[in-house]
């Protein structure tokens, strides 16, 4: 009799035990100083879009059941560690539960505003197989905040935006030498090309289209379209060249900047993809004389039986 209640009390006093140790103390006690890396949400000024705003939006939405805001040792790809005081000013903080989708800690300059917005309208334009679903829903304005959210995200890192070749890319330069040495694929190999091919057939066929004509599902809603990469132009293009414009992606345009999304190793098996591409002549007519030259096109001949649709009695 006396033996049940004092289990009781037991059980009751271990379980205020773990609460205040697990939760109340730390709570307490745990009071990190901001690390000065923490997300600044007025970097983005309001004439553009309101970041914080679009932060609501981000937790109402509920993006965090899969997509979680924080790096850690074992993560690749995803950018630096976070630090406890990076979280200072974030409540409720977005660390999130599961990572259906990738971390974005990191994400803000990852993407341009223009190709974040279409992949929240439909995911499945700029990602073929993605599961993450539309938010075309959202109101104009939402939307363009939710992006400025997602462009301060991680925002200490600073972005630049290259018009001409920075040294890195450069054969001449000490930088430029250094990636060449790192270089282990040989964009020369079948092997590397056929690599390449599925990565281009994930990140970068619903814009250039899956034979690179620049005619992909989702060139229909660029303002700046993609280009034909089979045009003769291309084929100058050194190794170097082809590399630093999937890193460095074009400024001004829906063109993204690879360099953080996809490995060196990755760019590199792209470039010997892009490479193969067949060499497309454009067909053009020089003089009135050609015009004669031009096959007649042969439809097929119709027979009266096999395609007259029947109309009733006849
Ligand atoms: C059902 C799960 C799910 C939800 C909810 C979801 N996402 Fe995603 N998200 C994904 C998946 C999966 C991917 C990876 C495929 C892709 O890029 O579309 C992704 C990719 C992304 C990316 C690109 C990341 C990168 O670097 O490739 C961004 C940005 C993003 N989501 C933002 C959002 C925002 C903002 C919301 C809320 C409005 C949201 N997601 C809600 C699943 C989800
Ligand atoms: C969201 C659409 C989009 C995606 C995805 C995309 N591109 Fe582009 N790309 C563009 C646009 C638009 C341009 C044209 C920019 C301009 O007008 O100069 C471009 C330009 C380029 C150029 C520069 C051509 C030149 O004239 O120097 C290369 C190379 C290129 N893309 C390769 C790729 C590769 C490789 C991928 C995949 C890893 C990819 N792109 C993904 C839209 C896209």
């Amino acid at each position: 009799m006396y033996g049940y209640r004092l289990g009781a009390i037991g059980i009751v006093t271990t379980f205020f035990i773990i609460i205040f140790s697990t939760v109340l103390m730390p709570m307490v006690l745990f009071n990190p100083k901001a690390s000065g890396r923490g997300n600044d949400y007025k970097v983005i000024p309001l004439s553009v879009g309101d970041a914080a705003r679009g932060r609501q939006i981000y937790v109402r939405e509920g993006c965090f059941y899969c997509h979680t805001q924080f790096t850690r040792i074992q993560d690749r790809g995803y950018g630096p560690l976070v630090k406890e005081g990076d979280y200072v000013y974030e409540t409720p903080h977005q660390l999130g539960t599961a990572r259906t989708g990738p971390d974005l800690t990191n994400e803000g300059g990852r993407f341009p505003s223009q190709w974040q917005k279409a992949h929240l309208i439909s995911p499945r334009a700029v990602k073929p197989g993605s599961i993450m679903p539309s938010f075309s829903y959202l109101s104009e304005q939402d939307m363009n905040d939710l992006v400025q959210y997602i462009q301060t995200l991680g925002n200490k890192r600073t972005v630049t935006a290259f018009v001409t070749p920075p040294d890195e890319y450069l054969p001449t330069t000490p930088q430029g030498r250094g990636l060449a040495a790192r270089k282990t694929v040989d964009t020369t190999s079948d092997a590397a090309a056929n690599a390449g091919r599925g990565i281009y057939t994930q990140n970068c066929a619903a814009c250039h289209g899956l034979e690179g004509k620049g005619n992909g599902p989702n060139a229909i809603t660029l303002e700046k379209k993609p280009p034909n990469l089979t045009r003769d132009y291309y084929k100058q293009y050194p190794d170097e060249h082809w590399f630093y414009r999937i890193s460095e992606g074009v400024t001004g345009t829906r063109m993204p900047r690879f360099q953080s999304v996809l490995t060196e190793e990755q760019r590199w098996y792209l470039v010997a993809y892009l490479k193969t591409l067949p060499k497309e002549h454009e067909e053009t007519i020089d003089n009135l004389d050609q015009l004669n030259v031009v096959e007649p096109t042969h439809l097929p001949v119709l027979t009266k039986q096999v395609y007259e649709p029947h109309h009733g009695k006849e």
